[in-house]
């Protein structure tokens, strides 16, 4: 059984993915970065190169994600990716923002299947290209940077004269645009690329986060698609972990998104190790605001991303209430430091 930390625009950064490694990583197999969503200037924005820049994620397995419909862009992400040497490249077709669906992407890409089967043709002819284009590149790296090249992992760089390894395209994806009616088509069309896993988020772009995971359509998929499939969606305990292991035995992969945010050593609970302390918690919460701080251009921002991080991990406590308050009122590090001192002191662990 393997466990993957979702990718979650604007929490799960590189900052704060490397404090979750360190304390937590061991149960998880891999980190999905959140979207890159690339246009036709072909670059990446500073965030989004930062984010997946190995330097960055040395320690980590780290699978890039990008977001668009067009394939050009889609390519030029892709070999950009390859190029620094990533292995694994996941396609977003779940993102259910409306400001991206109403570009046609994301979920918004399951409302034109069609448009989505023209899509993935080209980009899976495309990405075959990609592995023999960048190792043909090498050979013209002069040899002192070759040679030193042979000290970085082989996640980094594919030896000149060794044969190219291809890309494992991975799609993340919801089950239908405004209904799941079409999720059979959906998995017929997914069936006939060379995908190397499916994670499925059982809900619709409609359904936003609301309601409960589609089971039955989350079974069909596992049942008739020739992937292997991953489960996402809703587990946030032991005990959701084990009805959704239950009714899947097969299923042998499994992403967590929000569950692991508010309760970061989900993950090692669910293969069977401790479950979260208060006190680590508070080791980790106080390693990401220092990780988060130095990556973080001011007060604002760094007060913005940990106010969000307690909209999940609040969620520990119980009676806390007023001390998520103050938590959220704080303008800077001083009152921050000071609501988060009391909610620990004052708060029971209700796990
Ligand atoms: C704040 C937020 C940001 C997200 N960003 C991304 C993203 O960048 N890429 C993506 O594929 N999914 C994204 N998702 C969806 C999650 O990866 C995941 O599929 C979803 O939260 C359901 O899983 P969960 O119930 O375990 O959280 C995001 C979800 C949230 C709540």
């Amino acid at each position: 059984m393997q466990i993957y930390f979702a990718p979650l625009e604007g929490i799960t950064g590189f900052a704060y993915r490397n404090v979750h490694r360190q304390f937590f990583g061991d149960a998880v197999c891999k980190y999905f970065s959140p979207f890159a969503a690339p246009n036709y200037t072909h670059h990446f924005k500073t965030r989004e190169r930062e984010d997946i820049d190995p330097a960055n994620n040395a320690d980590l397995c780290l699978v890039p994600q990008i977001l668009t419909n067009r394939a050009g862009d889609f390519l030029w992400a892709a070999e950009e990716m390859y190029a620094m040497g990533y292995r694994e490249i996941n396609l977003n077709l779940g993102c259910p923002m409306p400001t991206v669906v109403k570009k046609g992407r994301g979920s918004g890409q399951l409302g034109d299947l069609e448009a989505l089967d023209l899509f993935l043709e080209e980009i899976c002819r495309g990405m075959e290209q990609i592995p023999a284009k960048i190792c043909r590149g090498m050979e013209q790296i002069p040899a002192k940077v070759c040679r030193g090249m042979e000290q970085i992992p082989a996640r980094t760089c594919p030896q000149a004269d060794s044969i190219p390894e291809k890309i494992r395209f991975t799609v993340k994806t919801r089950i239908g645009l405004e209904s799941a009616g079409n999720a059979g088509r959906l998995v017929e069309i997914y069936n006939r690329y060379p995908i190397a896993e499916l994670t499925v988020h059982p809900r619709t772009q409609r359904d936003l986060y609301g309601g409960k995971p589609d089971l039955e359509t989350f079974s069909m998929f596992l049942e008739e698609s020739r992937h292997p499939v991953v489960y996402n969606g809703d587990i946030f305990s032991l005990a959701d972990f084990e009805k959704i292991r239950s009714r899947f035995p097969d299923c042998g992969a499994f992403m967590l998104g929000r569950g692991l945010i508010a309760d970061p050593a989900l993950a090692r609970e669910l293969c069977g190790g401790a479950p979260l302390q208060k006190e680590e918690l508070r080791r980790f919460h106080d390693a990401v605001f220092q990780s988060l701080k130095a990556s973080l251009p001011g007060q604002a921002p760094l007060m913005g991303k940990m106010k969000e991080l307690w909209f999940y991990m609040g969620r520990n406590f119980s009676g806390a209430d007023r001390f998520l308050k103050e938590i959220k009122k704080a303008k800077n590090e001083i009152q921050y430091q000071s609501a988060v001192r009391a909610l620990f002191a004052n708060c029971s662990f209700s796990r």
